[in-house]
């Protein structure tokens, strides 16, 4: 062999040589990462990490000139027809994740109040759940710093958390991260994790002040599939493994749902054993329409991405039903859903007392759309396109 033959055929094994060796080294670096992602990743919960970047899901745009006093809710009204026994989940829309109106300070009170009377009945949490609640409280600090940039700044020297609105700061290196949530966002919390053991989902930590007929007491710890009331409410139960929608929910991917219920005044926490439960649910001849609320409870569910605890919150938001006269196809639809739709629903939403007033307002309300044009003569109910809201509904909102 001459030598350069010699040369070419070593820079030929050479050169199936180095394929071999990348992909040898590949190999054994893609088992040692999937080695090291089998094992639970030990990171602390921290400020330094970008919670959004982290898990894929976009920080909200700012509202730099946020006017909280004169801010309404968004009017969501998730009525469907025909009503589908499913969950009627959508993609989180990522700026609306925590949402701030004209009651804040009024409800950080009222639920404020509520925790000094019933204490761990509405905040509770259990060993093993304080990197998720961290976690947690660092996600909504960083979402509520960018969407509302005038009201809520954090200090990354010394942890500080300053609340313009209410004027108070927390430090938080010690604060409770469920105290924290209760002082300054008036929305319930629940993290449930999974049990690495038989795989399902646990409720373990929770500031809930916005349950009617329980509480935290009879909740913390108990798998998913027990827990009714909002996590999950009966749509939920109708899945078949509720347990394996949460296992396959991406980090990346958080939801939305809305659930409603008609009620009498604005009941935001209220216990079966509460003389005032019975006096609520009981049908009252001279109930006037005016007392009567339709309320939403407003739900998000995402999935940590540290902890890959399922964090769920929601918020309750009432509107007079009178006000519905006002708000298109609206009073047609719901008409529709509570006469037709399955008979279990009036059982489990719970507004057969209410059934004597409701009904025929509702009605007229309806009709009266109709006579000013603001809904086709026959026109047949369906889902409307501007779910979970209706047409016009910027301007009628305000
Ligand atoms: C909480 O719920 C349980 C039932 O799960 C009930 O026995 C208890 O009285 C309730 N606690 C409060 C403070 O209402």
């Amino acid at each position: 062999m001459q030598d350069a033959q010699l040369v070419s055929v070593a820079q030929a094994l050479i050169s199936a040589w180095v394929p071999v060796t990348l992909a040898l080294t590949l190999a054994v670096a893609l088992s040692l990462y999937h080695c090291v992602e089998r094992k639970p990743v030990d990171i602390d919960p921290s400020m330094d990490i970008d919670y959004f970047m982290l898990s894929g899901a976009p920080l909200p745009r700012p509202l730099p000139d946020f006017d909280l006093d004169r801010a309404k809710p968004r009017p969501y009204r998730p009525f469907r027809w025909r009503y589908h026994q499913t969950m009627a989940l959508a993609p989180l829309e990522h700026d609306w994740w925590i949402e701030l109106e004209s009651t804040y300070k009024f409800r950080v009170n009222q639920r404020q109040y509520l925790y000094t009377k019933h204490g761990s009945a509405v905040l509770q949490s259990m060993p093993g759940s304080e990197a998720a609640c961290k976690e947690m409280m660092y996600m909504v600090i960083q979402f509520l710093c960018a969407r509302y940039p005038n009201h809520f700044q954090f200090d990354k020297n010394t942890c500080g958390f300053t609340n313009r609105i209410l004027g108070t700061s927390d430090d938080i290196d010690t604060v409770h991260p469920l105290q924290f949530l209760l002082n300054n966002v008036p929305e319930d919390f629940l993290v449930t994790q999974k049990d690495p053991g038989t795989g399902e989902y646990f409720l373990r930590a929770a500031v809930c002040c916005s349950a009617i007929g329980f509480n935290m007491t009879g909740k913390m710890g108990r798998p998913l599939r027990e827990i009714h009331g909002p996590v999950p409410d009966y749509e939920w139960k109708l899945k078949t493994s509720v347990d394996k929608f949460f296992d396959r929910m991406p980090v990346e991917k958080p939801i939305q749902r809305g659930s409603w219920s008609f009620e009498v005044g604005q009941p935001l926490y209220l216990q079966a054993n509460d003389p005032e439960y019975m006096e609520h649910k009981r049908e009252n001849p001279n109930l006037r329409i005016e007392d009567v609320y339709l309320r939403i409870d407003w739900q998000t569910l995402r999935r940590l991405p540290q902890s890959k605890a399922i964090l769920f919150n929601f918020k309750a938001l009432f509107t007079p039903v009178t006000q519905l006269q006002e708000e298109p196809y609206i009073p047609q639809l719901i008409l529709k859903v509570l006469k037709e739709g399955p008979a279990s629903i009036k059982k489990y939403k719970g507004w057969s007392h209410l059934e004597h007033r409701l009904l025929p307002a509702l009605e007229v309300y309806a009709r009266d759309q109709v006579s000013r044009g603001l809904v086709p003569e026959g026109w047949q109910e369906r889902t409307l396109d501007e779910q979970p809201f209706f047409p016009g509904w910027q301007s009628v909102s305000g």
